[in-house]
């Protein structure tokens, strides 16, 4: 018997390495997500490129076509509602999402960032660890809300930081943690096992 699988939008900026986990994933059988739709902000975005070559469909938004943050923010919400996803997941996706942004999606919009929130959010939040002096960072995918990297926490990894560590090893000692963290949070939510009560969310047992 097949099932239908749940539609996911990712937006991505950059790289699309978290991307590229959450497609390799898809491609199993097994999996109870795919991805519909790939939108970007920024039109030479690798994950672009990513997308295409797994033969999802590709979009660039130009944030100069629209007039301010809350329309670019209507005409996202608009394309991602057109793909009929039922859950987003900004991945590397840089740009602050607006109040009609989680309106439309709060419960259905996950973000992943590289520490241990609430340590560390925004920018460069490996450096922020490394200038902290922190011995302990680590990868986080949670819900978006309307903060910056402030929603409720689905999954948590650590990562040691090494004395010699530089802001690139640290960095990429993260990565391997968020292409773990990233699939197996939206299989959570696929299979209905993520409940939000409060700031707390909840993991229920396997139906
Ligand atoms: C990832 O490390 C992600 O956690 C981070 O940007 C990188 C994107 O890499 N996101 C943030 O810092 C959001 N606050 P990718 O494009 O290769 O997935």
């Amino acid at each position: 018997m097949s099932v239908e699988r749940l539609a996911v939008g990712v937006l991505a900026s950059g790289r699309g390495s978290n991307l590229q986990a959450l497609l390799d994933a898809c491609a199993a059988p097994d999996f109870p997500a795919r991805i519909a739709v790939v939108i970007s902000d920024r039109e030479r975005a690798a994950a672009l490129d990513r997308a295409r070559s797994a033969r999802v469909e590709a979009v660039w938004l130009d944030p100069k076509d629209f007039a301010d943050r809350e329309s670019f923010d209507r005409g996202l919400v608009r394309e991602l509602e057109k793909r009929q996803v039922g859950l987003v997941c900004q991945a590397g996706y840089m740009r602050i999402l607006s109040a009609a942004y989680i309106r439309a999606f709060f419960g259905r919009a996950l973000n992943i960032h590289p520490s241990l929130l609430p340590a560390f959010p925004g920018l460069h939040a490996q450096r922020q660890a490394l200038e902290h002096g922190a011995k302990v960072t680590g990868a986080t995918v949670h819900f978006a809300d309307e903060g910056v990297d402030t929603g409720p926490i689905v999954l948590q990894a650590a990562v040691p930081v090494e004395p010699n560590d530089t802001e690139e090893t640290l960095s990429a000692r993260i990565l391997v943690e968020e292409h773990r963290l990233y699939p197996a949070a939206v299989r959570l939510f696929a299979e209905g096992r993520l409940e939000i009560v409060g700031r707390r969310v909840i993991i229920k047992e396997p139906r």
